[in-house]
């Protein structure tokens, strides 16, 4: 893939202007990367902080050729993507379904992918979050969010070391197109869950309670099916298969 990056200072939302770029044509590639956002968002309508150099605030222009039905595995591609980053640091990270990248059960990276039809054709923009420094974390955040800067000084037990967000933005470029490329080959999709199988400690037998747009279930994670859905198996056996909902690992899992 080639990559082609257009930077800002200051932006509402990576991905609202990779949205933009793509509904005027922008080729696969283009990535979109800011110091800072003024209305970074999150899933669920939820919005995400992007102080100024706190964070890679990045969102890529995709345009898949898969078919429909896969179209969710990009999620998933991402996640991995993000995952084999992180490792690049020494740092040791899971996913938890979709696609919330942690460390020591603490957020340090968010995924959107959004869809929007282009006269081009449908186009998605992933737009990746990951913490470099949690020191302008508010009081909130800091409970549960960590930061590459943090984890990599508490491995090294020495005085924190800024973290070179262009180092992360490269690594970063490169395994999304890595495993972007993956999806897209022969028997991409099967490849995409077993990767993802291999980084989330999500895949099967987590207690966890689901939120679903209609209802809470909770349940064991029982594998993800080929287009990514979880499975979840339920107190009396049964299998529902969640294709959207928020995740929870249940107390003492
Ligand atoms: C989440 O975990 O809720 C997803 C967070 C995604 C945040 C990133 S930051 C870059 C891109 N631009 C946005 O407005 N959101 C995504």
């Amino acid at each position: 893939m080639n990559i082609t990056i257009l930077r800002f200072d200051t932006i509402d939302s990576t991905n609202t202007e990779a949205a933009n770029q793509a509904r005027k044509g922008a080729d696969e590639g283009l990535c979109v990367v800011a110091r800072e956002q003024t209305a970074g968002r999150g899933r669920q309508g939820r919005s995400w902080i992007s102080e100024k150099d706190s964070g890679l605030y990045f969102s890529i222009v995709l345009r898949p050729k898969l078919e429909t039905r896969y179209i969710s595995l990009i999620t998933l591609a991402a996640g991995i993507a993000v995952y084999d980053t992180l490792k690049e640091f020494g740092i040791d990270p899971d996913i938890k379904w979709v696609n919330d990248v942690l460390v020591r059960e603490k957020k340090i990276s968010g995924i959107l992918a959004e869809t929007v039809e282009t006269t081009k054709g449908i186009a998605v923009i992933v737009g990746i979050g990951i913490n470099l420094t949690s020191r302008s974390f508010p009081d909130e955040l800091a409970q549960i969010a960590t930061s590459i800067e943090s984890e990599t000084t508490m491995m090294r037990s020495l005085g924190p070391r800024a973290i070179d967000p262009m180092n992360v933005e490269t690594r970063l470029t490169s395994f999304l197109s890595f495993w972007y490329e993956i999806l897209c080959g022969s028997d991409g999709p099967n490849e995409i869950v077993r990767n993802w199988q291999q980084r989330s400690s999500y895949f099967t037998d987590k207690s966890v309670r689901v939120t679903l747009p209609d209802r809470t279930i909770e349940g064991t994670t029982d594998g993800l099916e080929q287009n990514g859905a979880l499975r979840i198996r339920l107190a009396d056996g049964s299998v529902t298969i969640v294709q959207a909902g928020d995740v929870e690992r249940l107390r003492g899992q």
